[in-house]
């Protein structure tokens, strides 16, 4: 594994030989990170990408790993949605992670998505989260528009959890679960900001597949700006990226 520090020592870039790798090694991040604090709050992703680093945690949870201490908080939610439908993100977290784990009922939450009052739950999720002593590990994707969390382009650094609308090329990705019929994806989701996500005190980027190499070349390499929100990472102080050789193809990676 290859190992490159960019922007004046703050972001880490881990070049991982294969996606299964990546993901392996985001796992063992994480589980550090719930080793290692009293109270661990961990802010969790949904995506494809997440599917193989939910796989690894359930393995080394019945290697031992404990998720008794942990809080969880997601990035996003469809909206509307109830949470019992099975294309939501309560029910992808469900499935992936949470029935297979120790965590207890009640320390995971994720916006709201049948909330009939949007703007209140997103303000009651930003409590939340200040009321758990705020998010100490953030895991984060990256969608083809360059989105973390739901958050579109443009997307102001400054953003808190809010309703949004989502591209249509993000509900083309995000289609497979919705029967392959990109117009049943929800037009709007409710996601954390950009400003809520950098509040996390580490985040901790996967990307893997040559789909992602452009945004990754964007998000990385490309101007810092609110057209990517994905761009933001950069000017976090704690922020690792884990790529695949595949997502990191279209890196230089000369500083
Ligand atoms: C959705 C999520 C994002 C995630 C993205 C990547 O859009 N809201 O948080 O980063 O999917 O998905 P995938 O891993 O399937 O490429």
């Amino acid at each position: 594994m290859r190992h490159v520090v960019i922007e004046q020592g703050r972001m880490e870039i881990v070049l991982a030989p294969d996606a299964m790798t990546a993901c392996r090694e985001a796992a063992a991040r994480i589980a550090d990170y719930m080793r290692g604090a009293p109270d661990p709050v961990l802010g969790l992703a949904t995506g494809r990408t997440m599917e193989a680093v939910y796989r690894a945690l359930v393995g080394m949870h019945r290697d031992g790993l404990s998720f008794a201490r942990c809080r969880t908080f997601n990035l996003d939610e469809y909206y509307p949605i109830a949470r019992d439908d099975p294309r939501s993100y309560h029910a992808y977290m469900h499935e992936q992670l949470f029935r297979h784990v120790d965590i207890v009922p009640g320390r995971t939450r994720l916006p709201d998505g049948a909330a009939p009052e949007p703007e209140r739950e997103c303000r009651a999720y930003e409590d939340a989260i200040r009321a758990a002593g705020g998010i100490g590990l953030q895991l984060l994707g990256i969608g083809l528009t360059g989105h973390i969390g739901f958050n579109e382009p443009p997307s102001d650094f400054a953003t808190r959890t809010r309703l949004v609308e989502l591209d249509e090329e993000t509900r083309r990705q995000n289609a497979e679960m919705f029967d392959d019929r990109w117009q049943d994806v929800p037009r709007r989701a409710l996601t954390m900001g950009v400003g809520t996500i950098l509040d996390a005190r580490c985040l901790l980027m996967v990307a893997t597949g040559a789909a992602k190499a452009r945004i990754v070349r964007d998000a990385l390499e490309g101007p810092v700006t609110p057209m990517v929100s994905a761009s933001a990472l950069r000017q976090h102080p704690a922020c690792t990226v884990i790529l695949d050789s595949e997502a990191a193809g279209l890196l230089r990676l000369d500083r």
